[in-house]
């Protein structure tokens, strides 16, 4: 007998949005070497590190290297250093954690991934249309059944319980706000909609907050802000936008201890998961960390958060004034507007690719209400994004 492999894979696509992105890019760069190409497609940083951040991670590089001061394995689900950092910067919003129900990683997407660990493969999964390609995959590897509420323009692109629909009700929801693609964001009254539909059917809401820094106003940083959250949701965040760790690998993920399914806490099942499978994330990387919440740390990691905020102006202005029709680019580093001349996106991306030198992403490659629409990051450099948008101008005029 030979080994069985997991048939689930054969339900998702042959790649992952962004490695098909980035192998079409580089067929375009063998084929036209002279070409210079604007990388507006994944949402990577150009920013570098914050001085502080690189400070702290230098000065643990350094105890690492000295026997009085070195550190082996650390705690699995990460040092009290930085878990008191993030419970400090939650208490701003009146969120009050519990140590152990914070668990620091090395990323927010291997914690979406991994989290489905702790959830049975019958449970019926939400997910919004369009948004970040990762619930739906990680899912359908599983075997798990997912279905959508489409975010549209009716519905601010934020879809909410009526706009499921089927009669059935979901096991599992994801949220993302600011959303990933479209920039949108749900204020508090929204998300008590959600959590007062999670708890009152035992739903878990999936709360994925990695775009939280760009958050202005009023608007809710976290789930655990609505009351009654801490029944029904799970909150995953991360370093990479907010401090530009994407190459450096941090984040972290809120499992409540009051949430209980089937009579059991999730937390402790997510300890026990963590424990098996995970060794924690670097200790160089969690002093890295802690220090974005210092005092300047926190101006330092502002000034780039400011700095992206530029550039989506610079974007926003441009579609303003093309008459483009696109959401986000303001509390979201992500401008999501529609295909000039009704085209659909992957044609689109084309377009722009060949005769602009851009790289964006397709809004198919976030759901099937992405068809005609696509995505722009802001996290360029000024320069690029500068010039990126010139040429959009002047070639969609
Ligand atoms: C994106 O471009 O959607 C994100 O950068 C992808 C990610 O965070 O994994």
């Amino acid at each position: 007998m030979a080994a069985k492999i997991n048939s689930n894979f054969g339900n998702v696509s042959e790649s992952y949005l962004f490695a098909e992105v980035a192998r079409l890019v580089a067929e375009f760069q063998k084929a036209n070497p002279d070409r210079k190409v604007i990388r507006m497609g994944i949402g990577d940083v150009t920013r570098p590190l914050a001085k502080t951040v690189v400070k702290a991670m230098q000065d643990a590089a350094a105890e690492q290297g000295k026997t009085e001061t070195f550190h082996g394995y650390g705690p699995e689900q990460g040092y009290d250093f930085l878990k008191d950092s993030i419970r400090k910067y939650y208490a701003d919003y009146g969120v009050t954690l519990d140590p152990d129900e914070i668990f620091i990683s090395d990323g927010a997407k291997s914690d979406c991934g991994n989290i489905l660990n702790i959830f049975a493969e019958d449970n019926l999964v939400l997910v919004p249309d369009p948004v970040y390609p990762v619930y739906v995959d990680t899912n359908t590897m599983d075997g798990r059944r997912v279905i959508f509420a489409e975010a549209n323009e009716a519905n601010g692109f934020l879809p909410m319980p009526e706009d499921i629909k089927t009669d059935e009700v979901p096991d599992i929801i994801y949220l993302c706000s600011p959303n990933n693609p479209t920039g949108a964001v749900y204020d508090h009254s929204q998300l008590k909609v959600w959590v007062d539909y999670a708890n009152a059917h035992g739903s878990v809401i999936l709360f994925d907050a990695a775009y939280e820094c760009f958050v202005t106003g009023d608007m809710p940083h976290s789930i655990f802000e609505i009351e009654g959250a801490k029944t029904c949701a799970i909150e995953i965040c991360s370093f990479s936008k907010t401090a530009g760790f994407t190459g450096t690998r941090c984040g972290y993920t809120v499992v409540p201890l009051d949430l209980v399914r089937d009579g059991r806490s999730l937390n402790k099942m997510w300890l026990r998961r963590q424990c098996t499978k995970f060794n924690g994330t670097a200790y160089i990387v969690q002093r890295g960390a802690a220090a974005v919440f210092t005092p300047e740390g926190e101006k330092e990691v502002k000034e780039n958060i400011d700095y992206y905020r530029g550039n989506a102006k610079i974007m926003t202005d441009t579609m303003d004034k093309l008459g483009i029709f696109y959401t986000g680019g303001k509390n979201s580093p992500y401008v999501w507007f529609k295909c000039p001349n009704g085209m659909e996106s992957w044609e689109f991306f084309r377009v722009l690719l060949n005769e602009l030198g851009i790289v964006g992403t397709p809004g198919a490659g976030f759901g099937p209400a992405g068809k005609n629409f696509f995505r722009l990051t802001a996290f360029s450099t000024r320069e690029a994004t500068e010039e990126a948008m010139k040429k959009f101008c002047e070639y969609f005029r």
